[in-house]
């Protein structure tokens, strides 16, 4: 089916990253309106808009006046989409202000509406944009977090548009959800972690394991197209940060353990879906470790690490917050999958466990999964082989219906 998108652009200087934007969306089939701001024009002119979405665009609402363009293309519209999304933007369309195309299109929607802000940091952090911002999220707006990096000039900072590549998959997985898709994680705060750690031996060698983040990185998107605030811990990742999302990124256990522990203390919940190593080597070497002439190897002593999981479980600073862990499993002499899943469950003392049979290793760098997801009330929810971002939704659900009650 062809989705209508009407991709809105603002007068900022990330006007031009929208053209990619767009591109993405017409490449995957979509119908889209452009329709840019009389200041977009100034940074990127109208035949640009016009020969990447094939139709002619116009800034003001007296153009096409026959066709009334200022309510059809909004009433017409499967999902609005503004970036960049400038303070100017944000102000007009919270106070509903209706002065040239875009903001009548945004009048007249009623399809999910996406703002992708992007402004220099001092812009963003005025209490005037984060309340026309709060207005906006509360009217049912998914307005996303910008990123951090360099902004126009020399300066860095907030207020980064996100990559389009990562604006497009955020919107895809809001359409994903269909028509009536709540932003039913909104004003919550949600701590996702994803990877594999890594516990150095020398400055060049360490232990590693095979979690490739896909699954972590696919639950953090899932919350932000929910509309939850959203802060992903990510050890050795090489995947893109996903757009609206505050990413802190970590190698070791340890650092894992002291970034997780700092951002469960306000969050709604947390999820733990990073592999971090059981061991790390009881000694470091400052120099790289050298062969020796006998031929013989050294031994490494290893010592376990804080479980992070059980700690933030065991020792709740919210006791209202949700906390959920991964468990991969085989199965083995002492019980099936699911036994050993249950064991885990209490012996960590989290909400939710999502268990996942890893016999053979078809989970790891995959795109799909396939798990049981365990609660401490006895329930147990089975999802079928699907997407992973598939079961990061139905790992939402479980959370958003705790916060519910
Ligand atoms: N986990 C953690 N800290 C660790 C190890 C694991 O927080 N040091 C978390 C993982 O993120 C995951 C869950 O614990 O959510 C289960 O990890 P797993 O390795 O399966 O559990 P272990 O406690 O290591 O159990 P096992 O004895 O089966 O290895």
């Amino acid at each position: 089916m062809t989705i209508r998108v009407v991709l809105g652009v603002t007068g900022g200087i990330a006007a031009y990253k929208a053209c990619e934007l767009l591109r993405r969306f017409t490449e995957s089939g979509h119908d889209v309106t452009v329709v840019p701001t009389a200041s977009a024009l100034q940074f990127v002119g109208a035949p640009t808009w016009s020969a990447l979405s094939g139709k002619p665009v116009a800034t003001d609402v007296w153009t096409d006046v026959h066709a009334v363009p200022h309510v059809h293309i909004g009433q017409q519209a499967d999902v609005v989409v503004v970036a960049p999304a400038t303070a100017d933007l944000l102000a007009r369309a919270a106070h509903g202000l209706a002065d040239d195309l875009l903001t009548n299109t945004l009048l007249t929607a009623r399809c999910p509406v996406v703002f992708a802000p992007a402004m220099h940091t001092e812009m963003w952090e005025h209490r005037a944009t984060q309340a026309n911002v709060a207005t906006l999220r509360a009217r049912g707006a998914l307005v996303i977090e910008p990123a951090v990096g360099r902004l126009t000039g020399a300066d860095t900072g907030k207020g980064r548009l996100p990559e389009p590549a990562e604006i497009y998959e955020l919107v895809r997985g809001l359409l994903d959800r269909g028509p009536d898709a709540t932003q039913d994680l909104a004003g919550r705060k949600v701590v996702v972690s994803a990877g594999g750690t890594r516990e150095y031996l020398d400055p060049v060698r360490f232990l590693g394991n095979r979690s490739s983040g896909l699954q972590g990185y696919a639950l953090a998107r899932a919350a932000a197209s929910r509309g939850a605030h959203v802060t992903l811990v990510s050890a050795n990742v090489t995947l893109p940060d996903p757009a609206g999302v505050s990413v802190v990124h970590v190698e070791t256990t340890e650092q894992l353990r002291e970034a997780v522990v700092t951002a469960t203390a306000t969050a709604d919940a947390v999820v733990m879906a990073a592999a971090p190593a059981d061991f790390r080597p009881t000694a470091v070497s400052q120099a790289k470790i050298k062969k020796a002439d006998d031929g013989s190897a050294p031994a490494i002593e290893l010592t376990q690490n804080p479980d992070i999981l059980a700690e933030i479980s065991h020792d709740r600073t919210r006791e209202d917050a949700v906390i959920v862990g991964f468990a991969a499993e085989t199965g083995d002499a002492t019980g099936s999958v699911l036994d050993l899943g249950r064991a885990k469950l209490a012996r960590k003392g989290c909400d939710l466990l999502v268990v996942n049979d890893v016999s053979g290793g078809a989970v790891f760098g995959s795109a799909d999964n396939e798990a049981v997801v365990l609660a401490a009330d006895g329930a147990a929810v089975e999802v079928p082989r699907g997407s992973k971002t598939a079961l990061a939704h139905v790992i939402w659900d479980e959370v958003a219906r705790r916060f519910a009650g």
